[in-house]
């Protein structure tokens, strides 16, 4: 949009250039160049002001970060359910079911760091609809973080969520230390 009111100006100002150009040619074009520069400014400031309001934030973009607040002990292949939002651009991420569904094409980097409370250990697993995309294991001991990382190709309509290990036995995730971020690329 930004761009065709540039260059709708832009066209404006060459034909104001042109009809004006017999006269005092040099003079107009000078004047019409300021015109233009004034107004590519005046542009350039309300696109920043809009940006800091967020109203401008393009509708293709789609980004995501959640942390997760209590701590959970996880059944197997429980879902871990980030349920305090940071951030949801695009709110392809569903805070009640820990679902991020992809609402284009494209190409999506995710993330997961996570901690176990002190005790057991905790292995999680990333998934895309059922295929794991990524594991992550932190260790027993006290503080101990374990982190996740996936780049994949997902159609519209897939799901990527993180979930406990299929196949352990109950495992204790740290509220507020864990987080699940994503995003188009
Ligand atoms: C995480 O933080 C929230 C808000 O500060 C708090 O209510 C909650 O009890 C915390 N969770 C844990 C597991 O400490
Ligand atoms: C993601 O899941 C979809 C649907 O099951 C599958 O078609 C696609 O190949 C998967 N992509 C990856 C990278 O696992
Ligand atoms: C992936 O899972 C979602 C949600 O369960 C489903 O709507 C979609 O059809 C699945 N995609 C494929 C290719 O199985």
């Amino acid at each position: 949009m930004k761009y065709i009111f540039i260059s709708m100006l832009f066209i404006t100002c060459i034909i104001f250039a042109s009809v004006y150009a017999g006269e005092d040619c040099s003079r107009k074009i000078g004047k019409a160049k300021a015109a233009l520069l004034e107004a590519i400014d005046t542009l350039q400031r309300t696109n920043r002001l809009l940006g800091e309001t967020g109203s401008a934030i393009p509708s293709n973009k789609v980004a995501f970060h959640a942390r997760l607040t209590p701590d959970v002990t996880l059944g197997s292949a429980q879902t871990v359910i980030f349920d305090h939002v940071i951030t949801n651009i695009g709110k392809a991420y569903n805070l009640h079911t820990g679902h991020f569904t992809a609402p284009f094409n494209g190409i999506y980097v995710f993330a997961c760091t996570f901690l176990q409370t002190g005790g057991t250990t905790v292995n999680l697993q990333m998934v895309n609809n059922s295929s794991e995309i990524s594991r992550g294991h932190a260790a027993s001991g006290a503080g101990v973080a374990g982190s996740m990382n996936a780049v994949i190709y997902m159609k519209k309509g897939d799901v990527v969520k993180v979930r406990h290990y299929p196949g352990y036995g109950s495992q204790t995730i740290n509220g507020n230390w864990s987080y699940f971020t994503g995003y188009l690329l």
